[in-house]
């Protein structure tokens, strides 16, 4: 296969390449691209070298797959382009997880949604959203879903090369010039990710429940969502409180999360943290309760590392249900 990878630098990109190779994905040829910054940039992948370029409307020429991280602007303006020239478009960015007619899979979830790629363009969710979902249908099978709160606790490596750098400059005690953050993230905890919304929601929270729903098809589950950045390299982790259709057992949540394909089998009692899962595909669940006062709603904690089954390794593995069918 000739394989474009769009935001090949990058922290996603970085990894996808790492996932490509660690699963034996066939590749005959790699486009790697990125910006004029890391044009002619060398990209070893597979005991060769590949040459980076920026993209042009010849650079998906002949290719079957594109998989983008380059940002949502970089998406909507060359996802169309390499869809025209043939290839299928995997997408990380934000830029199609809403249109209807672009799939936003989770395979785990909704591998059936991939049967409809009418634009030739499949969106890979948000990178806590993909971690949660993937409980969240685990409780869906077992007891049904009434309604969600999760409070998620993100990584810096969520905001790219740039967020890394942003905490090793900080711990070292100097300035991060180019900080995605709105504060000092060494150090601190900040309450904040992403555009502020003039509801005082913040845009990482809307994705987080409007991608929720729109991958359970349940476009009417109540979910809402705080987002908080944390000075962790790469791991998320979320607090979730889940209501029930039915009330169960903390055995039967517990039997029921164990059985969730894509949920890493963990001992009773668990409590993974982002060091757990950081370099693995896990999602791994811990910390369930029952509410003391109400028997069907359930408590618990998920972590997953948001470079791999948050992105790359999600978008690989939607590559993968496509070539074979
Ligand atoms: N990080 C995560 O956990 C995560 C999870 C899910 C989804 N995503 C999404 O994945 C995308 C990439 O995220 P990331 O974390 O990998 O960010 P990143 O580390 O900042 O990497 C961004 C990539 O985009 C490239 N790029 C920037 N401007 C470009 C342009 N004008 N033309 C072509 N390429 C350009 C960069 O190239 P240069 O190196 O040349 O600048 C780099 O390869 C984003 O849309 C993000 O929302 C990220």
């Amino acid at each position: 296969l000739r394989v474009a990878l769009l935001g090949a630098t990058g922290a996603v990109g970085r990894t996808m390449l790492e996932i490509l190779d660690a699963r034996h994905f066939e590749i005959d040829e790699l486009v790697p691209l990125a910006s004029a910054r890391s044009r002619g940039t060398r990209i070893r992948f597979r005991d060769r070298d590949w040459c980076v370029e920026e993209p042009t409307g010849q650079s998906f020429l002949g290719c079957d797959l594109a998989l983008f991280s380059a940002g949502a602007a970089r998406s909507r303006a060359w996802a169309p382009v390499a869809a025209d020239a043939g290839a299928m478009v995997i997408d990380n960015s934000s830029a199609w997880r809403m249109d209807p007619d672009v799939p936003l899979v989770v395979p785990e979830v909704n591998a059936s949604a991939l049967l409809r790629p009418s634009r030739g363009i499949i969106a890979n969710p948000n990178c806590a959203t993909i971690q949660i979902v993937i409980a969240l249908e685990a409780l869906r099978r077992a007891g049904g879903l009434r309604s969600v709160i999760a409070t998620t606790f993100q990584s810096v490596s969520g905001a790219g090369q740039s967020g890394i750098d942003a905490l090793d400059s900080e711990a070292a005690g100097r300035i991060a010039a180019d900080s995605p953050f709105v504060r000092t993230i060494a150090g601190n905890v900040v309450p904040w990710i992403g555009p502020r919304l003039e509801s005082g929601w913040n845009e990482e929270e809307e994705k987080v429940r409007n991608e929720t729903r729109r991958i359970l098809d349940m476009p009417d589950l109540p979910v809402t969502a705080t987002c908080v950045r944390v000075p962790v390299r790469v791991g998320h982790a979320a607090a979730v409180t889940a209501r029930l259709e039915q009330a169960l057992s903390r055995d039967s949540i517990e039997a029921a999360f164990r059985a969730m394909p894509g949920i890493a089998p963990g001992e009773r009692d668990a409590d993974p943290t982002p060091l757990d899962v950081a370099g693995t595909d896990d999602v791994r669940v811990g910390r369930v309760r029952i509410d003391p006062d109400d028997p069907r709603t359930v408590h618990f904690w998920v972590v997953a590392d948001n470079l791999r089954k948050g992105a790359a390794t999600n978008a690989v593995q939607i590559a993968e249900r496509l070539r074979d069918g």
